[in-house]
C-alpha cells in the first residue's frame, strides 16, 4: 500500500486529497492514478495517452518535481513516503491533474516555419551529418511542456508570458536558425533579431532548470539557448552587420 496525496479541484480552487492505494511490482505513478480512478475516485481527471514516455501528455508535479507520470517508477519512492501529485503549476488548471496548455500552442504559432530555398530542387543538396545530428537532438522533443512549466521566467510570473516563448520554442528558433538551408534571411525574416526582441531570449539567464527536467535529456540550454544567444551577440557586434545597419538607416 502507498499513501497518495492528489490535488483535486478546478479553476475556482481545490486542495489535496489523501488516498491509501495498492501498489504492485513494476508500477509507475500513472498506474496508481488509474487505480484511484478505478477504485476510489472515478471522476479524477488526468491526461495521458501512450504510457510510454512518448506522447508528452501525462506531465505533472510529483513531490514538487515536474515529471512524466508514466515514466516515474514507484520504486524510486520510499515505502513509507507520501507521494504528492499536483498539476503543472505554470498553466491554468482545467480539472484535477489536467492543465490548459494552450499557451504553448500559441507560442508555437508565433515561430515562423522553415523557409525552403527557392532555387534548390529536391535532391540538389546533401546535408552534412553534423548538421543533421544537431537538429535531430531537438527533434526528440515530445512537447510535454515540462521545461515550459519549470522555467522561472514564467513559473510564478504570469506577467512575463506575453513576452517569453519559453525554452521549448526558443529551442525551435535555434534549430531553424542553425539549419544550413533555412532561407529566412532571404525572405526578409530575421530569426535572431525576433528571438531577442519578440520571443524573449534575453529573459533566459541560463539557469538550466529546463534541461534538468527534460524527459528526453535534450541539452536545451547548452545546445540550443546558449548557441542562439551567441549567434545573436555575434550578429550584434559583427562590424559588417553594424556597418550594413548603419548604411541601411541612412
Ligand atoms: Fe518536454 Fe524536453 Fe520538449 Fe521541453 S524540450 S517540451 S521538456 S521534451
Ligand atoms: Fe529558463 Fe531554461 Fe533559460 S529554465 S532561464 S529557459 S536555461
Ligand atoms: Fe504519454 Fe506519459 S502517457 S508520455
Amino acid at each position: 500500500m502507498a499513501h497518495f496525496r492528489v490535488w483535486r479541484g478546478d479553476a475556482d480552487g481545490g486542495g489535496l486529497e489523501d488516498f491509501r492505494v495498492e501498489v504492485h511490482e513494476g508500477e509507475v505513478v500513472l498506474d496508481i492514478i488509474h487505480r484511484l480512478q478505478a477504485t476510489q475516485a472515478s471522476d479524477l481527471a488526468v491526461r495521458w495517452n501512450c504510457k510510454a514516455g512518448k506522447c508528452g501528455s501525462c506531465s505533472a508535479e510529483i513531490n514538487g518535481r515536474p515529471r512524466l507520470m508514466c515514466m516515474t517508477r514507484m520504486s524510486v519512492f520510499d515505502r513509507t513516503e507520501t507521494v504528492t501529485v499536483t498539476p503543472m503549476r505554470a498553466f491554468p488548471v482545467v480539472r484535477d491533474l489536467v492543465t490548459d496548455v494552450s499557451f504553448n500552442y500559441a507560442k508555437a504559432r508565433e515561430v515562423p516555419a522553415f523557409v525552403p530555398p527557392a532555387e534548390l530542387g529536391p535532391g540538389e543538396y546533401r546535408m552534412q551529418q553534423e548538421d543533421v545530428n544537431r537538429s535531430q537532438e531537438f527533434r526528440k522533443c515530445i512537447e510535454c511542456f515540462l521545461c515550459q512549466n519549470t522555467c522561472h521566467v514564467v513559473r510564478d510570473h504570469e506577467e512575463n508570458k506575453a513576452a517569453f516563448a519559453g525554452p521549448r520554442f526558443l529551442m525551435r528558433i535555434a534549430e531553424l536558425d542553425m539549419h544550413p538551408l533555412d532561407a529566412a534571411p532571404q525572405a526578409g525574416l530575421d530569426r535572431k533579431g525576433t528571438a531577442q526582441d519578440e520571443h524573449g531570449l534575453g529573459y533566459c539567464n541560463i539557469t538550466k532548470c529546463c534541461t534538468e527536467v527534460c524527459p528526453e535529456n535534450i541539452k536545451i540550454t547548452d545546445n540550443a539557448l546558449i548557441p542562439l544567444k551567441e549567434r545573436v551577440a555575434d550578429r550584434k557586434y559583427d562590424p559588417l552587420v553594424w556597418l550594413g545597419n548603419k548604411i541601411r538607416r541612412r
